[in-house]
């Protein structure tokens, strides 16, 4: 214990000295557009790869490498010289969301500016926050105690916001050089502001598009109109019987493999800190509406939705255009949950959308990706080891949450690599990822960096016992 402390003071000298070139270092990271989901950002994408393997091996790991998928390049490293310790596989994503509407950004989402005290940039918190700062963990470690309790392996991905399609690939290639004990994941949040929390439910994803095409150029209304399908008409009838009006998803099968929450899963989730009515008013809504029959909690959380993320199709300019369309399209996904898998939720709403088209239009639907639902226990000595060290760097033991959000490579640990799953994330809602103004608390990404400098040794004291057990 005491050479704990003793090295955790050398630590904080550390991490003070280096503040400063720590901020810096940031910026530069988040000043590379590596926005995965649009092609012409393919070349910033490897250019943020190339930084971080860098940055990696300044900090002193090993094995720093630019890794190729068939998508965007994953950024591996390691240190391995813990023997007898357990192996922990460390992952983010360095990619980042487009930055539309960019009219609304405040200052431009690639020129990191500090605001009070955040971090504005897009990626600022997703991911980009998180993967900075465990690479400055680990500087910070090497430069002071010069090895590590555990032997690591940083696993840092370039398609997470793009559901991470090459990357189950890429985990079955490199099989053999990813054995471990467990996953530590940073890629969620807090349940609130600075109440640190460790996520144990995440939802998965079915993504697609309907595409509802009619003529092969859009026609006059007038000499057409009355005699054929608008393609427009047609997509919104099909939205509207993809759900009923008790939020109950139609599509036949769709609820087959989700289990009912169980009297204590729904207590667990009621004892959470959050008042609807507050939650409500920030959103600046009259009515917060959802699946009849679960709270706000559990339909955020806890069951599985169908949502329209864009449509178009038509004249959408000023003024007034007399057309049938010649094509109209949607963007549909639904978040999942329990045994939920993605590719048969896909067939089984590509079915439904078949039988409910209306006659006089060709209706398809494509697959643009999804990942698996994953619900991680809280009685895992490395889940506690974590809740450990959050507790002794934020002050307080972190709340257990389910998560509305999606992170594929959750599922793949367990299924591919047989690892249990820890997300440790730092970043709360009101980081506005994926939205304008993307934020990072900068006490969060600072406590951030003691809580996994801190889960290092927590782990090791967790794993203290004659035979390991996990
Ligand atoms: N970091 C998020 C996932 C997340 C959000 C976890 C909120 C916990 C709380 C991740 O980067 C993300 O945005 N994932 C996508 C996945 C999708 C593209 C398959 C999502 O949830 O929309
Ligand atoms: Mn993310
Ligand atoms: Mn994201």
């Amino acid at each position: 214990m005491t050479d704990l402390l003793l090295s955790t003071d050398a630590i904080e000298t550390y991490l003070d000295a280096t503040r400063d070139a720590r901020l810096e270092s940031y910026k530069a990271f988040l000043r590379i557009p590596s926005v995965s989901g649009i092609p012409a950002h393919a070349g910033d994408c490897r250019a943020a790869a190339e930084w971080l393997a860098d940055a990696m091996r300044t900090a002193g790991l090993e094995h720093a490498e630019v890794s190729e998928t068939s998508g965007h390049p994953v950024v591996y490293a390691d240190w391995l010289h813990a023997e007898g310790a357990p192996t922990v596989i460390v992952y983010s994503h360095y990619d980042v969301q487009p930055v539309d509407p960019l009219d609304l950004w405040t200052s431009p989402p690639f020129e990191p500016v500090v605001v009070g005290n955040r971090m504005l940039a897009r990626g600022a918190a997703d991911d980009k926050g998180q993967v900075h700062l465990h690479v400055m963990a680990a500087a910070a470690v090497l430069a002071t105690r010069g090895a590590f309790p555990v032997n690591l392996k940083y696993v840092f991905e370039g398609e997470e916001e793009s559901s991470s399609v090459h990357l189950d690939g890429w985990l079955e290639a490199n099989r053999d050089r990813l054995a471990a004990d467990v996953a530590i994941i940073s890629d969620s949040g807090f349940f609130d502001g600075n109440l640190p929390a460790i996520t144990i439910g995440l939802r998965g994803m079915m993504y697609s598009q309907i595409d509802v095409v009619g003529t092969d150029v859009d026609l006059h209304s007038g000499q057409f109109g009355g005699a054929v399908q608008n393609p427009v008409n047609a997509l919104a009838q099909i939205i509207a019987v993809l759900k009923g009006p008790d939020g109950r998803i139609r599509v036949p099968g769709f609820y087959d493999d989700v289990q009912t929450l169980t009297d204590a899963d729904r207590a667990d989730l009621a004892a959470l800190p959050f008042d609807e009515d507050v939650y409500r008013t920030e959103l600046g809504l009259p009515a917060l509406v959802g699946e009849a029959g679960f709270t706000t909690l559990e339909r955020r959380g806890a069951r599985p939705t169908l949502d329209v993320n864009g449509i178009w199709g038509g004249f959408q300019g000023e003024g007034a255009k007399t057309i049938i369309p010649a094509h109209a399209h949607a963007k549909v996904s639904c978040r999942l949950v329990s045994a939920q898998d993605p590719a048969r939720i896909f067939e089984s709403f590509k079915a439904y959308v078949a039988d409910v088209a209306p006659p006089g239009v060709t209706v398809t639907v494509q697959d643009l990706g999804g990942g698996f639902p994953s619900l991680t226990p809280t009685d895992h000595p490395a889940t506690q080891a974590a809740a450990r060290a959050l507790e002794a760097t934020f002050g307080r033991p972190p709340l257990y949450i389910r998560e509305g959000g999606s992170i594929p490579v959750t599922a793949s640990f367990e299924t591919i690599l047989g690892l249990p799953v820890v997300l440790l994330g730092f970043t709360p809602p009101d980081d506005h990822a994926h939205a304008p103004n993307e934020s990072m608390d900068m006490d969060n990404y600072e406590t951030g960096i003691r809580t996994v400098i801190r889960t290092w040794d927590e782990l090791v004291a967790a794993n203290a016992e004659p035979v390991r057990n996990w």
